[in-house]
């Protein structure tokens, strides 16, 4: 068993929600807003987010697979889910439980841009800002962090720990007679 330690509580969690939604409602204020939930991951965190706005929104989701499995993604890109909405002309913001490289994000916005949005944005729950690989940036971040891996409200380690309602840094002890 791996270590847990604690790093967002529940409402801690509901706090840094509340204040990224209470942003996001005061600049999209009349506008077309399109969420894009990245699966499977943001999937707690964009349920959370759309009951703190106070804008009228429509709400998408799109998948994306790294290849392999393990704690770094590959660099390597596969979408599993388009999008089913018309983007065209409207703004979009992509929600992401959190952004480590920035590799799947980057495809994921080239692949948003080819259907015309007005503009597309991202807002992260986690920024784990020291490892980006890609130009990529979050217009909104709720917690920035650097190295470690992190599990709980929708993010998983091998699609473990998604349900634990806060957010735990996951520390692997070394095996037996393994430096
Ligand atoms: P990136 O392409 O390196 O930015 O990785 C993006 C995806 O890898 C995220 O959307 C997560 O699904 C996953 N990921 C990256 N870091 C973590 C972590 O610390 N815990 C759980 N999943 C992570
Ligand atoms: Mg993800």
């Amino acid at each position: 068993m791996p270590d847990f330690i604690p790093v967002l509580e529940k409402d801690d969690i509901q706090r840094i929600v509340s204040t990224l939604a209470e942003s996001i409602s005061t600049d999209y204020k009349d506008r077309e807003l399109v969420l894009i939930g990245v699966l499977k991951g943001a999937f707690i965190f964009l349920a959370d987010l759309v009951r703190q706005l106070t804008i009228p929104v429509s709400v998408d989701f799109i998948r994306a697979a790294s290849y392999g499995s393990g704690t770094s993604s590959s660099g390597s890109i596969r979408l599993t889910k388009a999008i089913e909405t018309d983007i065209a002309g409207k703004d979009v913001l992509v929600v992401e439980d959190i952004v480590d490289t920035g590799l799947t994000l980057s495809h994921l916005i080239d692949y948003l841009k080819t259907f015309s949005p007005r503009s597309v944005e991202v807002c992260t729950l986690i920024d784990k800002y020291e490892r980006r690989k890609s130009e990529v940036k979050a217009k909104y971040a709720g917690y920035q962090t650097g190295h470690g891996f992190l599990v709980g409200y929708g993010l998983d380690f091998d699609e473990a720990y998604r349900e634990l309602p806060g957010i735990y840094h996951l520390k692997f002890q070394p095996k037996e007679g393994v430096l």
